[in-house]
């Protein structure tokens, strides 16, 4: 069996934001909304709750450790559940955790050339840790072919390229490669079953919607509800599609491609706080769950 543990189910800036007062953030503070905080995207799996990889490694990773005790110490004077990470893309919100986890052992760390490339350049991150815990640096292939994760042997993991940006501090940021941002096909080899997970998903090529038809439970892309929601909301003008994000309604949105896929199990994650589907009472909402898609929160656990 997968576990899954949703560690943090927004996007990057959380919810609320610290800065930002559009109608869900405000609302929240002044407990007006129906809908739980959540901190920034992030999930752990494993096959037997005890070795865990961490995917994705959020600012906000210090608390979301406090939430779950698998990845707290429990054994020695020094510990943890987490035995690697890997990194989806080398955004700030999936990346700045790791210096968080400078304290601990030499941390084992799977990611494309790309974000490589990026986190020891325009983000230094992986040069910065080397001073203290040091990293042990996993390249993961992205031309399709599988592969393991040393400490978490039940599992085979399969990256898919997903067509996006690099982040804003990337040397290639207006050269886009393939590695930039992948999904991933995660398969339990015991029971054969499959996560397929994609915080960024901006475009729904053939290849991810064969991973996608393959899989028994997805964990996607949840950022907008409306490729316009930012400046609905007043509170900027970039579009979904401009950051690498699919919103969810609409013709081609993510509802559509999801209405097709009848197999599997839904869960919407990485949910930026103008999402009209935080609030719990929304008619988005009722959309949402009359279609049988779940979203996400923090401390949300699947399994598959
Ligand atoms: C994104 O995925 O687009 C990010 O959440 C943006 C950010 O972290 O600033
Ligand atoms: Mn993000
Ligand atoms: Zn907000």
């Amino acid at each position: 069996m997968i576990h899954v543990h949703v560690l943090g189910s927004a996007a990057g800036g959380g919810f609320p934001q610290w800065n930002c007062n559009c109608d869900n953030c405000a609302r929240l503070r002044s407990g007006e909304l129906n809908a739980r905080p959540r901190s920034q995207s992030s999930i752990a799996i494993s096959a037997n709750q005890r070795d865990w990889l961490l995917i994705n490694a959020s600012p906000d990773i210090r608390d979301q450790i406090a939430q779950f005790a698998p990845l707290q110490p429990s054994e020695g004077k020094r510990g943890t559940g987490i035995r690697a990470v890997l990194l989806c893309d080398s955004q700030i919100d999936h990346t700045t955790g790791l210096l968080i986890l400078r304290e601990g052992e030499r941390l084992e760390l799977y990611c494309s050339d790309m974000v490589y490339e990026d986190l020891t350049t325009g983000f230094p991150v992986l040069k910065m840790l080397d001073h203290y815990c040091g990293v042990n640096r996993h390249p993961i292939p992205i031309d399709g072919s599988s592969f393991k994760v040393d400490g978490l042997e039940d599992l085979r993991l399969t990256t898919l390229s997903l067509s996006s940006k690099a982040p804003p501090y990337s040397p290639h940021r207006e050269d886009p490669h393939p590695g930039d941002n992948v999904g991933l096909l995660v398969e339990d080899e015991i029971t054969g079953h499959k996560l397929f997970y994609a915080p960024g998903l901006g475009e729904i090529e053939p290849h991810v919607l064969d991973a996608m038809k393959k899989a028994d439970c997805l964990l996607v892309d949840g950022t907008f509800w409306t490729d316009d929601e930012m400046m609905r909301r007043g509170v900027g003008k970039k579009r979904a599609i401009d950051m690498g994000h699919l919103a969810q309604s609409g013709p081609g949105g993510m509802l559509e491609v999801l209405n097709t896929l009848t197999q599997a199990r839904k869960v919407l994650i990485h949910i930026n706080n103008t999402n009209p589907i935080l609030d719990e009472d929304s008619p988005e909402r009722a959309t949402l769950t009359a279609a049988g898609v779940e979203v996400s929160w923090d401390g949300m656990d699947i399994e598959i």
